[in-house]
């Protein structure tokens, strides 16, 4: 189920990731890609059709004995991944201004593909290099004496051939850098994911192995008093003539299975509410101090009872600033384990001391004590380290972790210590 769930975490993850990843990509490669044409496009504008004449127009002849003549002259100035090539009205080679030393018969060819696809300014390859073009004619702009000018359309057409196997080169490696880039990510990304998905899942996957454990632990605790009523309701059934009075055993063993059912569905319902935090806490002021006493006072008879050594050391009216009634409850449960697991005869510490921003409190009881590897798991819910002693003394584990949960709820802070066969002490802090 947990495997499921991240998976699907995962995968949302990486298809929201890729899908970000993919459009800044797109992004930027659209862009480079746009800038790279405009810059080619900019590069084959002809700016240089425009032949500027001072006086009359004079139309030169620019071949020599019939072989177009090379220019001397180059027209774009800034380039020299270009040559031009000015052609007549029919598209026949009337001159060649070019750097490269390329056979007349590669310029011709250049010529008879870029004439025959005249309207469009596409690409073509040529000597294993990839060129755009773009015809233009020529036009004289004509400076009269007077002052008057105008433009005269000549019979001629320059073709611009521009090599930009270096820009598509360029975009084919900004396509490989950045698929090779969002492979590594995503890789990367996967690993990171899966990391984290573990890691969100699995204080999910505890919570709900606690709760499973929770409920199968609350239905057989309740087994115990339940089997208890029913065998000796049967008893009772066996023997109806029999008086009431004469059957009590029958009736106090119901009475002890119904006081059981009832302190755990207590506890249970405690520990729920304490755990919904839709449950709001008190916070108001009280004096701890008379508290303490006041809960000391009503197990005074326990302690006679037992014959229990009982110090305190209460410093009087300490202000507290929480929940009373919370409080008190983990309170009567730390001083109800201590009655409890202190031998007839032993000794209970009980302290309170307050400093400027906390008050802390502990209850310190001799006797078996609580072995180290237990102490980490008192707290858990339904733990008990001895469960040998569970009936007989009416447990179920569940008082430390109600209290845990409250004073967890209350921003404070409870911790046990313990020394085997010697002594166990529980301290909780609260922020006053
Ligand atoms: N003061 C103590 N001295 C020695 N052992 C203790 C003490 N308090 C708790 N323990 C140990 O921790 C376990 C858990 O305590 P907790 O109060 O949660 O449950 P419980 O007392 O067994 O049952 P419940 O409080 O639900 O009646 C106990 O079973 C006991 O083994
Ligand atoms: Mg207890």
């Amino acid at each position: 189920m947990f495997t499921k769930l991240r998976n699907k975490f995962l995968i949302l993850n990486m298809a929201m990731t890729s899908t970000v990843m993919t459009t800044a990509f797109l992004v930027i490669y659209l862009i480079s890609y746009n800038n790279i044409n405009s810059e080619i496009t900019k590069k084959l504008n002809p700016q240089f059709g425009v032949q500027t004449i001072i006086g009359e127009s004079e139309l030169d002849d620019s071949t020599e004995n019939g072989r177009p003549k090379i220019l001397n002259r180059r027209f774009s100035a800034d380039d020299t991944y270009s040559f031009i090539v000015q052609v007549d009205e029919h598209g026949e080679i009337l001159n060649i201004d070019s750097p490269f030393n390329m056979q007349d018969e590669i310029y011709k060819k250049a010529v008879d593909i870029a004439w025959g696809n005249k309207h469009k300014n596409s690409a073509i390859t040529l000597e294993g290099k990839q060129w755009r073009y773009s015809i233009t004619q020529m036009k004289q702009h004509i400076i009269q004496e007077n002052g008057q000018s105008y433009t005269v359309a000549e019979n001629k057409y320059n073709i611009m051939f521009l090599d930009v196997t270096t820009y598509k080169e360029t975009l084919f490696q900004l396509l490989m850098t950045l698929l090779s880039v969002g492979i590594v990510i995503l890789v990367v990304l996967f690993f990171v994911s899966l990391y984290f998905a573990n890691r969100v899942i699995q204080p999910i996957a505890e919570a709900w192995e606690r709760q499973k454990q929770f409920v199968a632990d609350a239905s057989h605790e309740l087994k115990t008093p339940i089997s208890i009523i029913n065998a000796n309701y049967d008893v009772l059934l066996a023997n109806k003539e029999e008086t009431i009075e004469s059957q009590l055993k029958w009736l106090d063993y119901i009475k002890i299975g119904t006081d059981r059912m009832t302190k755990l569905v207590n506890d249970l319902l405690s520990l729920a509410k304490m755990e919904d935090m839709r449950f709001e806490m008190q916070n108001i002021v009280f004096n701890i101090s008379n508290m303490i006493h006041d809960v000391i006072l009503s197990v005074e008879a326990v302690i006679a009872e037992k014959d229990i050594r009982f110090t305190s050391s209460i410093e009087p009216d300490i202000m507290v600033k929480s929940d009373p009634e919370r409080i008190k409850q983990v309170i009567m449960i730390l001083l109800d384990n201590a009655l409890k697991y202190t031998d007839p005869k032993g000794q209970i510490d009980i302290s309170l001391i307050p400093s400027k921003h906390h008050i802390v409190f502990s209850i310190k009881n001799t006797g078996k004590g609580i072995p180290e590897q237990d102490l980490p798991k008192i707290f858990d819910r339904f733990y008990r380290a001895d469960p040998s002693r569970t009936y007989e003394i009416g447990s179920y584990g569940l008082g430390l972790s109600i209290a845990k949960t409250i004073i967890e709820r209350l921003g404070g802070e409870i911790y046990a210590e313990s020394v085997e066969k010697e002594y166990a002490k529980f301290t909780f802090t609260l922020a006053r």
